[in-house]
């Protein structure tokens, strides 16, 4: 390899943090896809701007890397409002928060990411906060406690969550609407990678970009990590073009196949189709049998699998599908043969 495209590859890989950022939409127009939340957002903001008054708070959900990070940044961008970003487990102590809530400014949008990962006595301390934008908080201890109430400026609060599950039922009532984010659908995801290609100046051809969005997994971090890939595979290997055959090999020396389903993905489904002969399994066996988290599988891996009819979840447990063994190269006991 040239030393010249070697020196770039390095630069590039330093400045790997640099680069996500600025593949970030900073817009709602830049944002593509979910267009059913994009309208809903777009009233929120509208009514903000013509009440000249902050969003109300909101709860954005769904599997990781599908943009509650970048929504959140967005709404802060729309709004000309600041962003302090913190996340569940890194607020530990009541004080911690008070301090956070003090230092808003009037408008000013706090971002929760992990907001399932609050301790309960943090979301006490929360709840007349973002009722009443007011703080109680106990000073000293013993004889001498006593409770100071500090007048918060209007905020707004946004929580993120990948697990919606796991938010307490008052928690989540103090949101209002939950907006859910959903898998991407391959031209969507299409039109990220190309305005992602544009941003880093890599020549994918006409083919190619829909190649890599078939292969992200509904997922526009997997579509961006896997463009990445494959500018540094046409960078070091094909002279910087990334035609469609070099994209196919690219995503090949990952492993990433047809389909896109990633190294648990198909954990998941080998493990059902083989040691549970498909099925049902309790979710709880499964995850011990692939080494994972069972709300892991649950709320991050099985929802794309259901979408994609890999997958189902029965009363009886999971029970793998037609497509599962299709996918695996593998013969559907006889039982289901009929569903081919
Ligand atoms: N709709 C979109 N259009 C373009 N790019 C997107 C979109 N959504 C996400 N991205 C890109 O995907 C990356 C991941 O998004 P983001 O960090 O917002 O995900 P997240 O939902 O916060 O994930 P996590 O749950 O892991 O925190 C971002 O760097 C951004 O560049
Ligand atoms: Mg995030």
């Amino acid at each position: 390899m040239p030393a010249k495209a070697i020196e770039k590859l390095n630069a590039e890989v330093r400045s790997g943090d640099a680069i996500d950022q600025s593949l970030r939409p900073g817009c709602l127009a830049d944002f593509s896809g979910q267009p059913k939340l994009r309208e809903r957002l777009s009233i929120l903001l509208d009514s903000a701007r013509a009440r000249s008054q902050p969003l109300d708070h909101l709860l954005l959900s769904g599997p990781p890397g599908l943009g509650k990070t970048t929504l959140a940044h967005i709404l802060g961008a729309e709004m000309k409002a600041t962003v302090r970003t913190t996340s569940g487990p890194a607020i530990e102590k009541a004080g911690d928060l008070a301090g956070l809530l003090t230092g808003l400014q009037e408008g000013d949008i706090l971002f929760i990411d992990e907001i399932h990962r609050l301790s309960k006595v943090i979301e006490e301390y929360l709840y007349p906060a973002l009722e009443d934008f007011r703080i109680d908080i106990v000073i000293d201890q013993g004889p001498a406690a006593r409770s100071v109430r500090l007048n918060l400026p209007r905020f707004t609060l946004i929580g993120a969550t990948t697990r919606s599950g796991l938010l307490s039922a008052p928690l989540r009532s103090r949101f209002g609407v939950a907006h859910r984010l959903d898998y991407y659908s391959v031209e969507d995801l299409t039109r990220i990678v190309r305005r992602s290609a544009q941003l880093l100046g890599t020549n994918l051809d006409e083919a190619a970009a829909p190649e890599i969005a078939r292969r992200s997994r509904g997922t526009p971090r997997i579509a961006n990590n896997l463009l990445r890939w494959v500018r540094d595979y046409a960078l070091a290997r094909c002279e910087g073009k990334a035609a469609h055959q070099s994209v196919v090999s690219a995503l090949e020396m990952l492993e990433i196949d047809r389909h896109g389903l990633d190294e648990m993905d198909k954990r998941l489904l080998q493990t059902l189709a083989g040691k549970f002969a498909g099925g049902p399994a309790g979710l709880q066996s499964l995850a011990a049998a692939v080494g994972e988290e069972a709300g892991t599988i649950e709320e991050v891996h099985e929802p794309y699998l259901i979408l994609e009819g890999y997958l189902q979840r029965t009363p009886q447990g999971r029970v793998a599908l037609p497509r599962a063994y299709q996918a695996l190269g593998l013969q559907p006991p006889a039982s289901q043969g009929h569903l081919l």
